[in-house]
């Protein structure tokens, strides 16, 4: 028996709501892609190639990364696009792949808490990053912070 594939933005039949969220899905997949290219080439860039390259990465200069606003959003944008970009991608394949009913709604569910976790996480260290904390132990700062 001949079996036909839905073209991948069909909006599913079961769904009510006007969303289509399969379509939104795969536009976002092709933008977030495109900004994804010049974030990540952009980061790999500056750590790893620009000044002295590779040997420059220390806990030292990631502070000093953090200490700015640029880098900041940066980051945070590279996280968000990301972090979205590779849970939807993940539940295609799962969608494509788990046909258990049961299965396919537990590692959807598990995707969806981890992204949302680790948008918070990664969103918290980037804006609340301190290398010198004023209650930390002289001991355990950097050599640059002021309290050594
Ligand atoms: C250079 C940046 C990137 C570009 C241009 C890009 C582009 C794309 C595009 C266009 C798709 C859709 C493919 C399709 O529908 O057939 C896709 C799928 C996917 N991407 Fe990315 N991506 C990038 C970075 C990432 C990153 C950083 C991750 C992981 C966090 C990721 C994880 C995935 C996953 C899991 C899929 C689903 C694959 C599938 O359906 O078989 N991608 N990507």
């Amino acid at each position: 028996m001949a079996t036909t594939i839905e073209a991948p933005r069909t909006k599913p039949q079961r769904t009510a709501s006007r969303f289509n969220l399969e379509k939104w899905g795969w536009i976002y997949m092709r933008a977030s892609g495109v900004i994804l290219v010049v974030l990540i080439f952009g980061h790999l860039f500056v750590n790893l190639v620009a000044g002295e390259g590779v040997k420059q990465v220390d806990f030292a200069f990631i502070a000093g990364k953090y200490a700015n606003p640029f880098w900041q959003v940066w980051d945070c944008l590279m996280l968000w696009l990301a972090l979205i970009h590779g849970t939807n991608g993940m539940r295609t394949i799962t969608n494509d792949y788990v046909e258990s009913a049961r299965a396919n709604r537990l590692i959807k569910a598990a995707l969806l808490i981890s992204c949302v976790l680790l948008l918070l996480l990664g969103t918290l260290v980037i804006f609340t990053f301190d290398p010198c904390p004023a209650n930390g132990l002289a001991a355990n700062l950097p050599s640059f912070c002021a309290a050594r």
